[in-house]
């Protein structure tokens, strides 16, 4: 089969990493890629929010399955494109990919499907956002209703804060059109824990969970970023804990989406707080997270092109089970210095090619791309520019190993933080 994996990312760097491990990938394309999935395939010069481009290409390539990997061009309607083409996509259409790209739209459906989640309230004007603080007596967590490159939601410990947020969103317009609705949820303390399966519209996988680390600095402190890290299987993650989140949160979801008529088919991502009342959902994803992808398809123990094209087919219940490694694996992600803030790029990247033979040491890229003058040479090229990881039979094993690689690659201004898969265990605290 002729694979192309749409995006340009760790996380895409890592479907395609797993993909080219299954039988059945004859070849392997990118659009547009990085100079990891350079290595395992051709990329294609072409943006992942080119939906024309896209189609076209997999048309051209004679594409027998498009794995979309981020969610802006699932919300374009890339898999409905593709599928009006005769191309198989596993991604969600555009109507099913609202979960993500509209959080009033998610609400909506969690509301439907009895899913437990914190109190929240929806706003079309600052008026409306700004008394409802004003009035309203705990820490909220304001979220820009569409997509905002990751950068939508605003964790507010003050009243001051979340009029700051609402009207950035709402009168400054810093996520343009994606801010003219607000989404104001009560802050909920715990443990984050993200969940993914594969789902037909109906059926779902066996799930698997990982733990990221969004903060830039060591102990979970200063700004949000895309994602300094990641482990999996988390701490608390069990087969209870799993069924639990299956049963109420994942399932009743896709239900209530076929029931509106967009059935969900794709990579589900639910987003969790375990809190000392249980779990609740913080949001749901169309699509994988990075860096969670770079722990999970590691773990993947099935062919992904066969839980894939199921998706598509809509009988995943007929496909064999999809099946996870328990063995753990741990994600360092290396970034620019200055990261998230001011950075440089077209640094050379050393070490890259020095794996010491270990199978269990994998560096995933993500901001970094071949040099331009055909040497080879691999140059960063954006923030987060690797993800390192280790797999090993204990946690500490993995992170040890992942260390490991970490220090023998290097360019300029390089940072990582030190603390992936180290922090303490922590007992969830009240929502
Ligand atoms: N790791 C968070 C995300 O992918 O959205």
């Amino acid at each position: 089969m002729r694979v192309l994996v749409v995006g340009s990312g760790g996380r895409e760097h890592a479907l395609a990493w797993r993909l080219r491990r299954s039988d059945s990938v004859t070849e392997l394309f990118a659009a547009p890629g990085n100079s990891g999935t350079a290595g395992l395939g051709t990329n294609l010069p072409i943006a992942d929010t080119d939906v024309d481009g896209i189609v076209a290409a997999a048309a051209g390539h004679a594409i027998d399955l498009v794995v979309v990997g981020p969610e802006t061009p699932l919300a374009l309607g890339l898999a409905d494109h593709l599928a009006a083409a005769d191309i198989p996509a596993f991604g969600p259409s555009r109507a099913a990919a609202r979960l993500e790209s509209s959080k009033s739209f998610a609400r909506s459906v969690l509301d439907a499907a009895d899913v437990p989640g914190p109190n929240y309230r929806v706003f079309q004007t600052v008026s409306g956002a700004l008394s409802y603080v004003d009035y309203h007596d705990r820490p909220v967590v304001v979220k820009a209703d569409g997509l905002a490159a990751g950068k939508g939601v605003a964790m507010c410990a003050s009243r001051e804060d979340a009029k700051i947020a609402i009207r950035a969103c709402m009168e400054d317009r810093i996520f343009g059109t994606s801010g003219e609705t607000v989404v104001i949820e009560d802050w909920l303390h715990g443990i984050e824990v993200s969940v993914f399966g594969f789902t037909d519209g109906e059926n779902l996988s066996e799930l698997v969970a990982a733990t990221d680390y969004k903060r830039v600095g060591e102990g979970d402190v200063g700004p949000n970023t895309g994602g300094m890290g990641s482990f999996g299987p988390p701490d608390l993650w069990n087969a209870e804990l799993a069924h639990e989140i299956r049963q109420r949160f994942m399932l009743p979801v896709i239900r209530e989406l076929a029931e509106r008529g967009c059935p969900y088919r794709g990579a589900l991502y639910c987003g969790l707080m375990l809190t000392r009342d249980g779990p609740r959902v913080l949001e749901f994803n169309c699509r994988f997270g990075d860096p969670e992808t770079q722990v999970i398809m590691p773990r993947l123990l099935s062919d992904p092109v066969e839980a894939m094209l199921a998706c598509v087919n809509g009988n995943l219940d007929d496909a064999g089970p999809v099946e996870w490694s328990e063995r753990p694996a741990v994600a360092v992600v290396m970034v620019s210095g200055g990261y998230p803030g001011q950075y440089q790029t077209g640094y050379a990247i050393n070490g890259l090619a020095d794996d010491a033979g270990d199978s269990d040491s994998i560096v995933f890229h993500a901001g970094a791309q071949l040099a331009k003058d055909g040497s080879g040479d691999v140059v960063t090229a954006g923030g987060r520019v690797l993800a390192v990881v280790g797999l090993g039979d204990r946690v500490t094993e993995a992170r040890q190993r992942a260390y490991h690689r970490v220090q023998t690659i290097s360019f300029t201004d390089a940072y990582y933080r030190r603390d992936i898969a180290a922090m303490p265990a922590v007992e969830p605290v009240s929502a």
